[in-house]
C-alpha cells in the first residue's frame, strides 16, 4: 500500500456566517471571519493503492490532477463560496464543510480511474492551518 498526493490551487472567498445568528453573534464567535474575505486555498488529494506493475503508478496523476479540476477547481475558483457553488449551496462553508463535501464528490470517482482509493483530503486555508478528512 503506497500514498501518492496531487495539489492543486484556487482561489475563492467565503464568509462565515450563520443566517440563523444575529450580526452581534457572528462577529463573537466568527470573528473577522464573519465578513467575506477571500483566500489563496491549497487542495491536496491523496490517493491509496498498490503500484500497478504496468505502469509503476497507484494511479495517473494526470488523471487525478484532471478530475480535481473538472469536479472541484472548476466549480469554485474565483467565487463566493457560500453563494455561487452547487455543492455549498445552503452549507455554511467553513474549512471543515468545505473538505467534507469535497470528499464527497472525489470518493465515488476516483476508483473508475484506478485501483486505488481515496484516502484523504487535505485542504489548506492559510499558511497557518488546514483541514484533512479520511472519510469518517
Ligand atoms: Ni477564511
Amino acid at each position: 500500500m503506497i500514498h501518492i498526493t496531487r495539489r492543486e490551487t484556487f482561489n475563492a472567498a467565503h464568509q462565515l456566517y450563520n443566517p440563523k445568528w444575529s450580526a452581534e453573534k457572528n462577529r463573537e464567535i466568527f470573528g473577522l471571519c464573519s465578513n467575506i474575505h477571500g483566500h489563496n486555498w491549497e487542495l491536496f488529494v491523496t490517493v491509496k493503492g498498490e503500484i500497478e506493475e504496468e505502469t509503476g503508478f497507484v494511479m495517473d496523476l494526470k488523471d487525478l490532477s484532471q478530475i480535481m479540476k473538472k469536479e472541484i477547481v472548476n466549480k469554485v475558483d474565483h467565487t463566493f463560496l457560500n453563494k455561487d457553488v452547487d455543492f455549498l449551496r445552503g452549507k455554511l462553508p467553513s474549512t471543515e464543510v468545505f473538505a467534507v463535501e469535497i470528499w464527497k464528490i472525489l470518493q465515488p470517482i476516483i476508483p473508475n480511474f484506478c485501483k486505488g482509493t481515496l484516502h484523504s483530503i487535505k485542504l489548506v486555508e492559510t499558511a497557518n492551518h488546514y483541514v484533512e478528512y479520511f472519510g469518517k
